[in-house]
């Protein structure tokens, strides 16, 4: 399978995708000469699955590398375990510049990036998705950080890897329910981007959800095609462009940061639920179909993820939403779907009917 490329002029990197290729990673690394002096961030679980055929590939290229694991848990994402990193990269270094391997999730992904884009004023990174949520999303893009807690992601940086491996066979580890997380993301991108990506979600969800091969790499590959052109047309989510990926983003990281985010829901079901929600603004504002909304409620519940905030009081999520770094100056902003394959950012939304969409979906 071709490589797809993220265009960024002299930053521009490859996505590789494919099946069993975790193998081929050493041979991949050492072709960006990246020195020998290898760094790979993970977690215990995925270390003890993966680890030793990640380490043996690097190996047979000539390139050491110490594993260096965090708890597997979004708690992660945190000053406390950002500092004992460096600090033991730092006893590692011994002159030799090191380069990071991710090696895991987004949890890793968006730690272990911050990590490499603030050691030395930066080192080289590459990304090893895990999950189906970063190999179709947040391995891609720079966006890499750590969360306060006050909000996600407060501190962090654009930070751009030197190449992704995706290998898709990875999955067959992983639970079920962060399957359904990464479909979530994946319908997010149709929605924003392709009726005729949603249509062959809608057809194919069930194979999906069993992994199988051939749409899983179709559709990984898709979503890096989609992702990587929007990033090289906004790296830095500046021009609007980039805004759209935060789709269903707006309510669901306000649910996330309202379940604590270790909580009740995590990333892929919170973005499902936020997503219904700016489909029903949307709806209620005359933009988007009674029709289209439907299918977006559709589709959500057939890939058995959240279609509301169950248990939640919506005080308690609208609060949340003042803290979020997408609000400036007080005013919010929604990317809202006009049709399915079409968004718009809308800024100024009533706030009454926010507080009545979130009411709706907190009940
Ligand atoms: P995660 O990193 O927490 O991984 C989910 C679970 O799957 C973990 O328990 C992990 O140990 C396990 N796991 C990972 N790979 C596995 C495998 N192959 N087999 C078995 N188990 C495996 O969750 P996630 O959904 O990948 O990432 C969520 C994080 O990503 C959030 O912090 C979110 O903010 C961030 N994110 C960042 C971006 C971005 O652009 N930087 C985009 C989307 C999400
Ligand atoms: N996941 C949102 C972004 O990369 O911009």
């Amino acid at each position: 399978m071709r490589d797809i490329t993220v265009k960024l002029g002299k930053r521009s990197y490859p996505i590789k995708i494919g099946n069993g290729i975790l193998v081929e990673a050493g041979a991949h690394i050492s072709r960006l000469n990246l020195g020998s002096n290898g760094i790979i961030i993970t977690n215990p679980r995925i270390k003890r699955l993966y680890g030793a055929i990640l380490k043996k590939s690097l190996a047979k290229k000539g390139i050491g590398a110490h594993i260096l694991t965090v708890p597997d848990s979004e708690s992660s994402k945190s000053y406390k375990v950002f500092s004992g990193l460096i600090n033991k990269i730092a006893k590692l270094d011994k002159g030799r510049k090191p380069f990071i391997v991710a090696f895991g999730g987004g949890v890793i992904g968006d730690l272990a990036g911050f990590v490499a884009a603030a050691y030395r004023r930066g080192v080289s990174l590459v990304q090893i998705p895990t999950t189906l949520v970063a190999q179709v999303d947040s391995s891609i893009g720079g966006k890499v950080a750590i969360d306060l807690p006050v909000a996600k992601n407060l501190v962090g940086a654009f930070y751009q890897p030197r190449i992704v491996i995706s290998d898709i066979s990875l999955l067959k580890t992983l639970p079920e329910r962060e399957i359904k997380c990464g479909l979530s993301e994946i319908i997010k991108y149709s929605i924003i981007n392709s009726r005729a990506f949603f249509d062959f979600l809608s057809r194919n969800i069930a194979s999906l959800k069993r992994l199988e091969k051939r749409n899983l790499k179709h559709v990984v590959r898709k979503c890096c095609l989609i992702k990587s052109k929007v990033v090289s047309a906004d790296e830095k989510d500046v021009k609007g462009v980039r805004a759209a990926l935060n789709y269903g983003h707006t309510i669901g990281h306000a649910i996330e940061a309202a379940s604590g985010y270790i909580g009740t829901y995590n990333h892929g079901e919170a973005i499902a639920i936020g997503m219904i929600a700016a489909a029903i603004i949307s709806n209620k504002m005359g933009m988007l179909s009674k029709k289209e909304l439907t299918e977006i409620k559709n589709i959500i519940a057939r890939t058995k993820l959240p279609t509301r905030a169950k248990g939640f009081k919506s005080p308690k999520i609208l609060a949340a939403l003042c803290h979020d770094k997408k609000f400036t100056h007080g005013i919010n902003r929604f990317v809202l779907p006009v049709r399915i394959g079409r968004i718009r950012v809308v800024e100024n939304v009533p706030k009454k009917l926010v507080a009545e969409v979130i009411r709706e979906i907190a009940a």
